[in-house]
């Protein structure tokens, strides 16, 4: 071994002891003859001294040492002045006298600090990412990450589930992404899809009777990227037979507590409560409510539609909606201008507003709605006199963005929630189906495994839309978390789900055929879930972007600055592959 102890390990104990330390010269500092060195690895920082009446040779090498040398010391521990103790660090009260010296490895001035304190560009750390993982924040994120999935692990072993890989060139997986597709070269002309997710295998499995399997599972998407989605992320894949929602939700509500008091210490409040989609869109106007803070979203559509106020009626005729939000106080002017010009930014008409008053509702709209109208909507929204109604009227799906966005707004400039709190909740019953809005086609509004509410199994020949199924939603602080459903296990169901989308016979089996064909060997019932990992680990550690917790994530544009993918193939692969590029 190079060395005897870390660099994060020694103390007054260990005084007088010979040691050999490695790691990277993190800062130097010459004292008049004597210079201080700080070593750094991953457990930490250990002062060293190059004493020239100790060693004259050692001394003279400490002066050609710079920022990020890789170098071995070996020497003697001794017990610091008390003037030079530093409390904050482990090792604070030693340093190390150098008594030999070697040079590992020379490093160029780094491009930024190995300090978190110090802001630094995000394209200089994608595309240093090896110096960048060298920042205590970032170093402290991955293991955290490590402790999580390990937690993962250990929780879901114990309680009978079994890590199942599953392929990496897979037929496409339909999740609603586009696909990364792979060339088979000894199938010239044919493509292995990424997985999307593991969606079919882990169903597979339960027929094969693996009753309960789980992988961190990494997955594959061709989509936009925002500050949570990376073209790969990794996944708590988990599927159950012979389960109902209830199973599911006991195994994730026990999984992430236990996590969470393992790696955050924290104490997760369980069951998580549990609301309807429909609840969630006329409460909150969103799928995944932030429930940390009481502020409700009301449609006044009904009402309003009886005023005179243009703005709201020639929006209602064309089929659109009005929502009302009372943040139970009032708004100065200039806050009320702010938010207005939120509500345009996020692609809003606007923002109109009336006082809540002793006497009734004041503002320059006021005199559109009539006596009985106004009355009725006090009598719905039951504003305490002192705060203002904010109204949003636009398409019903913009009206719901937009309020539900405002509403989060809102609760951020009147810190309604503690940042550090974590609230979690289930929204299930979701609609099985939506329709594009181009296409104007049924398209699922999750993905097409899940299994219909028993009861309207029968709408789907007659209105599919309004057909309820059993997924469910895992969402903490208004962040979609996870998603899973009870399966569709039966073959003609599922074919049927899968026609109404539009997919012809041929192209069911297809893309689907092997799903299908395994439903007809005994499938068990079952159910699942996928929890986003990276989401999940990011927002413990109070960060939005998953590319804090993402080893080697990519940019914006997909791409990888450090490594400098994605990158061109040579012809000769190309050729092998049997493809072109056309330039064009
Ligand atoms: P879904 O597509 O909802 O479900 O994905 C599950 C969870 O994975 C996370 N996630 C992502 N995280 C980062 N970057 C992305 N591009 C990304 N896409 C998804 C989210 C999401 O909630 N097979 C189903 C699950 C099932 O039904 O069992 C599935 O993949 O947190």
């Amino acid at each position: 071994m190079m060395r005897t102890h870390t660099c994060g390990e020694l103390t007054e104990k260990d005084e007088g002891k010979q040691v050999a330390l490695c790691g990277w010269n993190h800062s130097i500092r010459d004292h008049g003859g004597i210079i201080f060195g700080d070593l750094r690895d991953r457990y930490g920082v250990t002062q060293i001294v190059f004493d020239p009446s100790k060693s004259s040779n050692v001394h003279k090498m400490a002066e050609s040492l710079r920022r990020e040398d890789v170098i071995c010391v070996k020497g003697v521990v001794r017990k610091r002045d008390d003037d030079t103790v530093n409390e904050n660090i482990p090792t604070g009260r030693i340093e190390v006298v150098a008594e030999e010296l070697s040079i590992l490895s020379r490093s160029k001035t780094p491009p930024m600090e190995i300090d978190e304190r110090l802001q630094v560009n995000d394209d200089i750390r994608m595309r240093y990412r090896y110096i960048d993982l060298r920042r205590p924040n970032m170093k402290e994120h991955i293991i955290f990450r490590h402790k999580a999935a390990q937690a993962v692990r250990s929780y879901l072993s114990d309680a009978g589930f079994i890590e199942i890989e599953t392929p990496m060139l897979v037929k496409s997986t339909p999740e609603g992404a586009r696909d990364y597709v792979v060339p088979s070269r000894v199938n010239p002309g044919k493509f292995y899809a990424l997985p999307q997710s593991p969606q079919l295998y882990k169903q597979i499995l339960m027929v094969s009777g693996f009753d309960r399997y789980f992988q961190l599972a990494r997955c594959f998407r061709d989509e936009d990227l925002r500050a949570d989605r990376q073209p790969e992320h990794t996944q708590i894949d988990i599927e159950m037979s012979f389960a109902e929602p209830d199973d599911v939700f006991n195994v994730i509500e026990g999984l992430i507590s236990d996590m969470i008091k393992k790696v955050s210490g924290v104490e997760i409040a369980s069951p998580f409560p549990r609301i309807t989609y429909k609840e969630a869109m006329e409460k909150y106007c969103i799928d995944k409510p932030d429930i940390r803070y009481d502020l409700f979203i009301t449609d006044v559509t009904e009402i309003v539609k009886k005023s005179d106020f243009s703005v709201f009626t020639s929006v209602i005729e064309k089929g659109g909606a009005v929502k009302c939000i009372n943040p139970g106080r009032d708004f100065g002017r200039s806050e009320l201008d702010g938010y207005i010009e939120y509500v345009k930014s996020i692609g809003g008409l606007g923002m109109a507003w009336m006082k809540v008053t002793e006497s009734g509702l004041e503002s320059n709209i006021v005199k559109y709605f009539s006596d009985d109208v106004q009355a009725e909507l006090l009598s719905a929204l039951r504003p305490k006199p002192g705060s203002v109604l904010l109204f949003i009227a636009d398409k019903p799906k913009n009206a719901c963005e937009y309020a539900s966005k405002l509403r989060s707004k809102i609760a951020k400039d009147m810190q309604l929630y503690d940042e550090k709190e974590l609230a979690f909740c289930w929204v299930t019953d979701f609609p099985l189906f939506e329709r594009d809005e181009e296409t104007e086609k049924l398209k699922p509004m999750h993905h097409m495994f899940s299994m219909p509410k028993k009861e309207d199994i029968p709408l789907l020949d007659t209105e599919p839309e309004n057909v309820v199924c059993t997924q469910y939603d895992l969402v903490l602080n208004g962040v979609e978390l996870g998603s899973g459903s009870v399966r569709i296990h039966d073959r003609k169901l599922q074919e049927k789900i899968i026609s109404l989308i539009g997919y012809t016979k041929d192209e069911i089996d297809e893309r689907f055929g092997f799903l299908l064909e395994a439903f007809e060997y005994g499938a068990p019932p079952h159910a699942g879930i996928a929890i986003g990992f990276d989401r999940l680990v990011a927002l413990l550690l109070g960060f939005n972007d998953i590319r804090e917790v993402i080893a080697f994530p990519k940019n914006k544009a997909a791409q990888c600055p450090m490594d400098g993918s994605p990158g061109r193939v040579t012809p000769k692969q190309l050729k092998e592959l049997n493809i072109k590029i056309d330039e064009t």
